[in-house]
C-alpha cells in the first residue's frame, strides 16, 4: 500500500505490506523506493515491509539544501511513529546505509537490527569532502550527464553487459531526481558524523553486505568496522560491486530474510 503524509510541511511517500517483524529498506544516493520492490514483494511474505522514498528522491519532496543523515532519519522515525512500530531492522543501501547508523544513533531503542549494503560507518575523508564539492559543480553544471556516466560506474564491470537493460531503467529513474534533491542529499553526505564508536556499543545484530568491486566504499575500511559489533555478520560478495541487490539479489535477498528471521 502506497502511502502519503505530510512531514514538516511537505509531503513524504512510501510503501507499506505484509505483517509480522518490521523491516525498513533504504535506498541509496540517485535511487528510490523502487529498487527494492523485488526484495519487497518476497520479504513481504513474511514480514512487515516498508519502503520510503528519502527526502529529495523518488514521490518525497525535497526540503532544504541540505538533506542531513538525521534529518533523514527523523524522517524515517516519524514513519515508524505514524505506524505504531516499536521496532525495525533497518537495511540501508550505501546512503541508506548512512541513514540506518545516523537512526540507530539517536533511536538505538527502535532498531532491531542494522543490514549495512554496501555502505560503512566512517564521515567522508577531507578527500572525498572535496570530491563532493567536484561533484556539486558537475550536477548544477549538467545534472543529466553526470547521471549516465555516475550509474554504470557503480557496477562491477564484468556486470554491465548482462544488466545493461537495468542500468538503463536505474539511469532512467535517477533523472526522476530533482537537481535540488541531488545537491541536498551531497550535501548531506559530506556534512555526516563518523558513527564508527557506535560499532563498539551496538547492541543489536549487524549484518554487513560488501562488493570486493565496489569502486564508491573502501573494502579494508568496512572489514574494520564489521569486527567492532558484538554480534556481526559479513556477506563479501566476489564479482559485485556497489549494486549487490541487481549483481546478486539471490543471495543477497536470502542472506538479509535468513538474517532477519533468525534475530
Ligand atoms: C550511494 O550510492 O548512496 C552513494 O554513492 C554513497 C556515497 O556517495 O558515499
Amino acid at each position: 500500500m502506497k502511502v502519503q503524509l505530510q512531514h514538516n510541511g511537505r509531503k513524504i511517500s512510501y510503501n507499506i505490506a505484509g505483517s509480522g517483524k518490521t523491516i525498513v529498506l533504504l535506498h541509496g544516493f540517485l535511487e528510490s523506493q523502487k529498487i527494492w520492490e523485488p526484495f519487497a514483494a518476497q520479504l513481504c511474505k513474511s514480514f512487515k515491509v516498508i519502503t520510503i522514498d528519502l527526502p529529495g528522491h523518488g514521490d518525497t519532496e525535497v526540503f532544504g539544501e541540505t538533506h542531513s543523515m538525521e534529518f533523514m532519519a527523523a524522517m524515517v522515525k516519524s514513519i515508524l511513529d505514524t505506524q505504531n512500530i516499536e521496532k525495525a531492522i533497518l537495511v540501508g543501501h550505501s546512503m541508506g546505509g548512512y541513514v540506518s547508523f545516523a537512526f540507530a544513533k539517536q533511536f538505538p531503542e527502535r532498531v532491531h537490527g542494522l543490514v549495512i549494503f554496501h555502505s560503512h560507518a566512517a564521515a567522508d575523508t577531507e578527500e572525498a569532502k572535496m570530491n563532493r564539492s567536484r561533484t556539486i559543480q558537475v550536477v548544477e553544471d549538467n545534472r543529466i550527464g553526470f547521471i549516465k556516466n555516475f550509474i554504470p560506474d557503480l557496477f562491477a564491470p564484468e556486470n554491465t553487459e548482462s544488466l545493461k537493460d537495468q542500468i538503463e531503467l536505474l539511469k532512467a529513474q535517477a533523472e526522476q531526481t530533482p537537481k535540488a534533491g541531488i545537491i541536498a542529499a551531497l550535501k548531506g553526505m559530506k556534512e555526516r558524523s563518523d558513527n564508527t564508536a557506535l560499532l563498539d556499543e551496538i547492541k543489536s545484530p549487524v549484518l554487513f553486505i560488501i562488493g570486493k568491486k565496489d569502486k564508491r566504499i573502501s573494502i579494508s575500511q568496512v572489514m574494520e568496522q564489521a569486527i567492532a559489533p558484538a554480534h556481526c555478520e559479513v556477506l563479501l560478495l566476489d564479482g559485485v560491486g556497489h549494486m549487490g541487490y541487481l549483481e546478486a539479489p539471490r543471495l543477497t535477498l536470502t542472506t538479509i530474510a535468513d538474517f532477519c528471521r533468525k534475530i
